[in-house]
Order: C-alpha cells, then sequence, then structure tokens
C-alpha cells in the first residue's frame, strides 16, 4: 500500500497551471493487524487496571468461582447465606461501624454513577467546559461521599478556572444533577468540593433529644445538621451567642442546651445562671434554675447576679492560678453557664444608664475572663447590629437564625458568610418550616453549615422541671461529664 507525502499529491488532477496549490494532508493507512493488536493491548491494559483497582470485588469473584467448582450450587447458596447473616448481624450490632464501611461506600459508589452520567453534559451547558485549542476541557469528577440527604462531590478544576466560576453557576448544577441546592466548598489549590442536598433534612420538625447520661461540654447534642448527622455545640471554653428575629425560635436552642446539661447539673458539676428580662422564656422551667443555679427576671437581680458571677469568678481565678491552665469542672468548682435572653434589652434598651452599663461591664469582664476558669455566657438577642450589642466580638461561637437583612448574616458569621451560603434571611418565618434553623460555622470548616434545634416543648420542660424538683439533691455520679474535643460548633 502507498504512502504519500503532502508534496507529492500538490495539484494532482489540476489542469489549470494557474490555480493555486492545493496542499492535502497526508494519508497513511495503517494495516489491519496493527489495529487488532493495539486495541487487544488497551482491553488487557483496562481489565488489569480494573482488577487492581477492585481488590475486593477480585476476591469475591475468587470466592464465588472456587465454591462454584468445588460445590457446584448448594456451595453458593451457603456462601451467599453466610454473607447476608454477617452483613445483617454487623449492622444491628454494629450500626455506627456498619454505615461507615457499608453503606455510605456504597451510596457514594451509587450517586458518583448518576453523576458521571451527567457530568459532560451538565459542565458544558452550564459553561463550566472551556474551549483551548479548539477542545473542550471538562472539570474533573472525584470522589463522592453521600449521606442519605446531601452529596459531596469533589471535582478538579481546568487550569485558570476558581470557585467563583462554579458558584456563580451554582444553581444551575443543582437543575443539572436533580438537586434541591447546590453549595460550592473550597477544598485546596486546584479542587473543590460541590455540597448538592437532595433531601431537606430541617423539613419536620426534630422533637427534644433524648437526654444523654453522659455528657460532653465541647459538644452538646443540639439538633440536626443539614447532612443529617447531630449538630454539637461546644459550650466548654468559649462564648456563644445566638441572634435571631423574634420568632426565629432562640428559646429552642436555649432549651435544648440546658437539656443536654441536665445529668450534667444533677451531679452539681454544672450550674446555670439564668438571666431572663422578658420573664416568658426562661420563668417557664424556673424550677430548674432555682435547684441547679439562679433565676432572675428583674434588671436589678439580674444585674446584681451578674455581678456575683464576676466576683465568683475572679476569686476562682485567684485560687486555680498557677495549678491549672484550662479548668475541669469538680463539684467545688462547678462549670458555669450564664444565660442571657434578649441581652440587648439589658444593653441597649433599658431605660436606666448605670444598670445598662453595669451589665455590658459584667458581660465583657465574664466574655474576656470566664474561658479558662469554667465560665461561659450564651445570650441571645434578636438585632445583631453593634449600636445594640457592643461586645459582640466577645464571643467566639455564634449562631445565625432567621435575621430580618441579608447583611446581618455578616455581622454575625463574619465578613463573606452569606456570599459563602449562610442566607439566613431567607429562613422562611413559618414556624414549621424555618423555626429553630441556623446557620453555623464549624470549627473545621470555614463554610457556614445549615442546622435546626430540636423543639424542646412546654411539655418537655415541664418534665424536666418536675423531675429536678424530685431530686434536688446533686447526685455524683461517676463518668457524668468530659469535656473531649467534639466535632462542635
Ligand atoms: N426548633 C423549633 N422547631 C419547631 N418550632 C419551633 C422551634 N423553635 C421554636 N419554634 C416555634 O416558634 C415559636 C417561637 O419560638 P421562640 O419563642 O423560641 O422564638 P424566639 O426566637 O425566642 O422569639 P422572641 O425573640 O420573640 O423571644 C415557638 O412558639 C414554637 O412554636
Ligand atoms: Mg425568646
Amino acid at each position: 500500500m502507498s504512502t504519500f507525502s503532502g508534496d507529492q499529491i500538490a495539484q494532482v488532477n489540476n489542469p489549470d497551471p494557474f490555480a493555486p496549490p492545493v496542499w492535502r494532508s497526508p494519508v497513511y493507512h495503517t494495516p489491519g493487524w496493527i489495529i487488532t493488536i493495539v486495541q487487544a493491548w488497551r482491553l488487557l491494559e483496562a481489565i488489569v487496571g480494573f482488577l487492581l483497582r477492585h481488590p475486593l470485588l477480585d476476591v469475591a469473584a475468587a470466592v464465588i468461582l472456587v465454591t462454584w467448582l468445588n460445590l457446584s450450587w448448594p456451595g453458593l447458596i451457603l456462601v451467599a447465606a453466610v454473607v447476608l447473616v454477617t452483613l445483617v448481624a454487623w449492622r444491628w450490632r454494629w450500626p455506627a461501624g456498619f454505615s461507615r464501611f457499608i453503606t455510605r461506600p456504597v451510596l457514594g459508589k451509587w450517586r458518583r454513577w448518576h453523576y458521571q452520567r451527567h457530568w459532560a453534559a451538565v459542565m458544558t451547558i452550564g459553561r463550566l467546559a472551556p474551549a483551548y485549542q479548539g477542545r473542550l476541557l471538562l472539570p474533573v469528577l472525584g470522589k463522592v461521599s453521600s449521606t442519605p440527604y446531601t452529596d459531596r462531590v469533589a471535582v478538579r478544576l481546568v487550569s485558570g478556572q476558581s470557585a467563583a466560576d462554579f458558584a456563580n453557576r451554582a444553581e444551575n448544577l443543582a437543575h443539572g444533577f436533580g438537586a434541591m441546592v447546590c453549595r460550592v466548598r473550597t477544598a485546596r489549590p486546584g479542587a473543590l468540593l460541590l455540597e448538592l442536598v437532595r433531601r431537606d433534612a430541617l423539613a419536620a420538625i426534630i422533637p427534644a433529644l433524648p437526654v444523654h447520661p453522659h455528657v460532653n461540654l465541647k459538644a452538646l447534642p443540639v439538633g440536626r445538621r443539614e447532612d443529617g448527622s447531630p449538630w454539637l455545640v461546644r459550650v466548654h471554653g468559649t462564648h456563644v451567642l445566638i441572634a435571631g428575629a423574634t420568632g426565629a425560635g432562640k428559646g429552642s436552642i436555649i432549651w435544648s442546651l440546658v437539656r443536654a446539661m441536665l445529668p450534667a447539673l444533677r451531679s452539681g458539676l454544672a450550674r446555670i445562671l439564668a438571666a431572663d428580662p422578658k420573664v416568658m422564656e426562661l420563668a417557664y422551667g424556673r424550677a430548674i434554675f432555682d435547684t441547679y443555679g439562679c433565676h432572675a427576671c428583674d434588671p436589678l437581680a439580674i444585674v446584681t447576679m451578674l455581678e456575683t458571677a464576676v466576683t465568683d469568678m475572679q476569686a476562682r481565678a485567684g485560687l486555680l492560678a498557677g495549678k491549672q491552665r484550662d479548668h475541669t469542672p469538680t463539684v467545688e468548682h462547678p462549670f458555669v453557664v450564664v444565660l442571657v435572653d434578649e441581652v440587648a434589652f439589658l444593653t441597649a434598651y433599658l431605660p436606666d444608664k448605670a444598670i445598662r452599663e453595669r451589665v455590658k461591664a459584667a458581660l465583657a469582664t465574664l466574655t474576656t475572663q470566664g474561658r479558662a476558669v469554667g465560665y461561659c455566657v450564651v445570650a441571645a438577642l434578636q438585632d445583631p447590629r453593634k449600636e445594640v450589642m457592643s461586645i459582640r466580638n466577645l464571643f467566639p461561637d455564634r449562631i445565625a437564625m432567621r435575621l430580618d437583612e441579608p447583611e446581618q448574616a455578616d455581622m454575625v458569621l463574619g465578613d463573606g458568610a452569606r456570599d459563602r451560603g449562610a442566607t439566613a434571611d431567607l429562613i422562611s418565618s413559618d414556624p414549621s418550616i424555618g423555626a429553630g434553623v441556623a446557620f453555623v460555622r464549624l470549627e473545621t470548616d470555614p463554610d457556614p453549615v445549615r442546622v435546626r434545634a430540636a423543639w424542646v416543648s412546654d411539655d418537655d420542660i415541664r418534665a424536666m422541671a418536675a423531675d429536678c424538683a424530685a431530686q434536688p439533691e446533686p447526685e455524683l455520679a461517676p463518668d457524668v461529664l468530659t469535656i473531649e474535643a467534639g466535632a462542635a460548633a
């Protein structure tokens, strides 16, 4: 078979001597046997690669083959029965491990297949596949990790793309992949994570969580995160500010915290000083605070309680100075939570300026000096502006519930929080859908996470109060309290 070069076929068969030269590419005809060898080699490469990448599948296939050869059908049925029983027992006995090693990976693989099928089309139509030198370059689909509610899809960017390009097309991606919402999380240079929410884990009201006999002050269960995992709030070694418009459900966070701490209160290792200027919220479970701490509604009583707390805290700091750097709760020196509902009323709206200033001074002292000696301030307010709450930056952990204006999310969670997905102003004002919903920043993640607090109903509070009235004496049980680091907000 002959091969032509471009020179040889120039102007071939053109009788016009003045015609401009026409150049054609040379044509090479590869022999059929070379094509067969190359394709066979590629097939072999793909098969070996697949076998090397799936060792578990290889073992399973080998077991099936050996059983079939030796024992035929009865053997295969026996193997299937053993595997099934093992899986069921594992799922029943160690559900967490089963979910981690079986359910999640299988779900992730299944969901990855879904993304793979739509990937090229969605990227191209969503204009995230740029053209370079005449070719379309697709971002690379990476690992997919799934929960029953969300998928986290790893993506390797095309050189020159940024996370902002994806953030601008988030709506296209959500529609394209059939998700409710798509959020863009940056992972590392050149890569990002798409968080696609398939089902809203927070759509229904979450009933009050069961009281766990073992309290971890660094991870109190308060509700649920958007991916279905528990929302844990840290109170040890921090202060917490809860901001939300009226009816946002601040009460449910406060009561969930109190509920989670009950065993620690009962054992005398923790105390709650409750300031309730609106009288409505905390007074309902007043017996709890009267038994395991203190309760005040009148501004003068509140300021006295706060100032006493400051004095006690400073006395404790004097006692513990030089002995320990971090506070470990004991019956003698319990962990103290100073709970202030409607703090703005005390710091901004109270007519008596002298009391206002005293409250501000006491709260500022508690928040700046209390962390290491076992004092935590949990304050709730409706309006997060600086004029209302000048000391808001003294609270390391902040929770943004439904807010009136878009820029208020940044005031609570820090600059850029709303751009990163904390749309607190869009939370529904319908209590059945939006009450208790909030955005928080987790320690491990710069991006805000959507959460919902469990709803502690009046009956639950009444039961808690009746329970502590029934056993007012502290009962010191070993192993009630830890302050382990947890994945808390
Ligand atoms: N986590 C929740 N889940 C479901 N519904 C809730 C939740 N939290 C609150 N609600 C509903 O919303 C209503 C208002 O809640 P709550 O009193 O806690 O709001 P708030 O933020 O304290 O408002 P305010 O600032 O006016 O005191 C409650 O009566 C209840 O019906
Ligand atoms: Mg309230």
